[in-house]
């Protein structure tokens, strides 16, 4: 059963993904995000603003709202601060502990932890869980499959979407569409609605590759940049917000999503090198980076119309759904997620 078109736009819904789904397993980064003490990322799960950070003592995550007057301590986004308030300078140690309170009368304090969350890795990811250990059994699994190793970023880029965050999964889960919105990009790259498509999918991790048929490969084309390169777009959804995907054996890619609200979602993304591309001479590495971001940014942006068209049409008076067996990943993601919510 598709999911109701009231849960694309209806906040009572969306606060129930947030303290559902989202708060029991939020990515919020890769290790290279976090390379040193001091490094952090800050955003908002759902009412929540949480903050990771590399402590002296490893990856911790806490709420980010100061206990003086409720300025947000580490700004949204990332960078490489001490934990210090910018407002009046209380400052926070490695455990979320008030350590230094200037000017003040101690006798005026009288919170002095911010709340604490889980952090876990797996696979060189990150993620947060609100009330829990984040369940995360399934990654390294996933990381295998699709032939991932995460490395560090050459490319980073944010794009708001004006549409419910699952639209944005639904679209980046079915490979059916690349003949008609992605004719520039996909296309010409040899991965068409007509490749051979297989999906595996276990609970939350949902697997999905794209090979081009003999006649559309390009495999000779990329064999003489890359000998060991492969033409094969293998992906990895991680329910809730993270995408992970390998074109080529040459790029990674990792995604995710914020939801800010019903229908408004920021999407981040991130390229990096997989380790055949490593390996090659620096001129072909530019070559192949500088075509890989103009690829991505162009196939966001085809993908972005799109979904937000199709925002306009659920939130109308007749929303309609009729999935096909070509998109079965689709299919899964709305079982696991009725499944999820109705517990939720
Ligand atoms: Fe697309």
């Amino acid at each position: 059963m598709s999911i109701d078109p009231l849960a694309y736009r209806t906040q009572a819904v969306f606060d129930r993904e947030l303290a559902g789904p989202f708060a029991e397993r939020f990515y919020a980064g890769a290790d290279p995000d976090f390379p040193e003490v001091d490094c952090y990322k800050s955003f908002l799960i759902g009412p929540k603003v949480v903050t990771v950070r590399r402590t002296s003592e490893g990856l911790r995550a806490f709420g980010n709202v100061c206990l003086h007057r409720s300025n947000i301590i580490d700004p949204l986004g990332a960078g490489k601060r001490q934990f210090r308030c910018g407002f009046h300078g209380w400052s926070y140690d490695s455990n979320g502990d008030l350590s230094n309170v200037p000017f003040s009368d101690i006798e005026c304090v009288k919170s002095i932890s911010l709340p604490k969350y889980h952090v876990s890795q797996s696979s060189g990811l990150v993620f947060v869980g609100v009330a829990d250990a984040p369940r995360l059994d399934k990654i390294s699994t996933a990381i295998e499959r699709i032939g991932l190793n995460i490395g560090v970023p050459f490319f980073k880029k944010s794009i708001v979407h004006e549409c419910n965050w699952k639209v944005l999964v639904e679209n980046i889960l079915e490979n059916y569409h690349l003949n008609f919105v992605h004719r520039e990009t996909f296309l010409k790259s040899g991965f068409t609605s007509g490749s051979t498509h297989d999906w595996e999918s276990d609970e939350y991790v949902n697997l999905g590759s794209i090979t081009p048929k003999a006649e559309t490969s390009k495999l000779a084309t990329i064999r003489r940049l890359a000998k060991n390169a492969t033409h094969c777009y293998r992906h990895a959804y991680v329910f809730p917000n993270l995408f992970l995907s390998n074109t080529n054996d040459l790029i990674g890619f990792i995604s995710y999503m914020h939801p800010l609200g019903p229908l408004r979602t920021v999407l981040n993304w991130e390229l990096f090198e997989l380790p055949v591309m490593t390996a090659l001479p620096n001129a072909v590495k530019e070559h192949i980076r500088d075509e890989a971001v103009q690829f991505a940014d162009q196939t966001l942006a085809e993908d972005k119309a799109m979904v937000e068209a199709c925002q306009m049409g659920i939130s109308s008076d007749t929303p309609s759904m009729q999935l096909q067996p070509i998109e079965g990943r689709v299919i899964q993601f709305h079982e696991y997620y009725n499944e999820r919510m109705s517990n939720a």
